[in-house]
């Protein structure tokens, strides 16, 4: 396969073989950035160590930088030059590592790191992803690479390398395809304190699977402070309204269905909030596109992962 001819700047979509992941490998290197599937949702990667190439992501994104990037390793001894580490988070990443997990950990004073990965923050989320293409990225390159989700900021989030193409595709010289991102929905991000542990932002693995593992429940929430800056009230906005909790169709409203409630699309016919959570994404994008002028979507029970369904939910319903 030819690699020359591709134009930096202009989004290429390449299925993630071996010679493309050795590619994509040699731009991060040498300080581009990269779309990359992970089990979430799609990434947009630079190494987190080169200022420039950290740059690179705020502007691809559009993302004020006042919004910290979660920093991805291969493992935990990686993370542990990042991050520092106390015996719940230590339990934490035995447990849920590699897979859908962000830890907020005090930032090592000399932890190798562009400033603007933390926004200036005294903390660093740290996630070591388990899909294969990434691990194979982080381990050819050696790096520690910033990916937040690849979308451009404040829209809806991307699980298909597609939509990552009619997103950045003009700001990102190359997009690895991955196939759908088996979970579809964001990281858990879990600030681990002394003093025990909070959910900044809900994801794959529930508040229930955490307190299974660290055996107490979560602090209390921090009135009024925004503490993942990334979790504005609007997010993963469609173009469209969306009102949530329907449970009929209407005219020139596209309606995505959930169990019972068929409607346009539907979410999971059987109910399973694990297979609506992994097509959410995907329906909210072909809702966007569709003729419809608003986006209806049907009752999601709030339990396990629908808590982080819902949260998805009512920030694309906010305008
Ligand atoms: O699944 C995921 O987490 C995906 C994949 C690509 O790994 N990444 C992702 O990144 O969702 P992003 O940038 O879309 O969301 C990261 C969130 C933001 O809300 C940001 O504010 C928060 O993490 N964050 C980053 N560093 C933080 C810190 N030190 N303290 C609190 N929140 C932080
Ligand atoms: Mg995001």
């Amino acid at each position: 396969m030819m690699f020359g001819s591709n134009t930096l700047g202009n989004g290429w979509v390449v299925p993630a073989d071996d010679a493309a992941i050795t590619a994509a490998t040699q731009l991060l290197m040498a300080g581009q950035i990269v779309a990359i599937p992970t089990e979430t949702v799609y990434g947009l990667a630079a190494d987190a160590q080169n200022v420039d190439a950290v740059a690179r992501i705020y502007a691809a994104k559009g993302r004020p930088d006042f919004n910290p990037l979660i920093v991805h390793v291969r493992d935990q001894k990686a993370a542990e030059k990042l991050g520092v580490f106390n015996a719940t988070a230590q339990a934490l990443a035995e447990a849920f590592w590699p897979g859908p997990l962000t830890l907020v950990l005090p930032l090592q004073p000399d932890a190798p790191i562009a400033r603007a990965v933390t926004a200036g923050l005294p903390t660093i989320a740290i996630r070591c992803p388990a899909h294969p293409v990434m691990q194979a990225l982080l381990l050819k390159s050696g790096l520690s690479l910033a990916a937040p989700s690849a979308n451009p900021s404040g829209s809806i989030s991307t699980t298909r390398a597609d939509h990552v193409l009619k997103g950045l595709g003009g700001a990102v010289p190359m997009i690895l395809d991955g196939g759908s991102c088996s979970a579809g929905l964001e990281s858990t991000i879990v600030a681990v304190r002394e003093d025990g542990w909070q959910i900044l932002r809900p994801g794959p693995v529930t508040s229930e699977d955490i307190e299974n593992v660290i055996g107490y429940a979560p602090l209390a929430a921090t009135n009024g402070f925004i503490e993942a800056p990334g979790q504005m009230a609007s997010h993963y906005a469609p173009s469209k309204p969306v009102r949530l909790n329907v449970i009929a169709s209407e005219p020139d409203v596209y309606l995505i269905g959930f169990g019972a409630i068929a409607g346009d699309d539907n979410l999971s016919a059987t109910g399973d909030l694990a297979q609506a959570a992994a097509h959410l994404f995907e329906a909210l994008h072909t809702a966007d596109a569709s003729a419809a002028v608003a986006i209806a979507v049907a009752p999601i029970p709030h339990e396990g992962i629908g808590i982080a369904i819902n949260d998805r939910l009512a920030r694309a319903a906010v305008r």
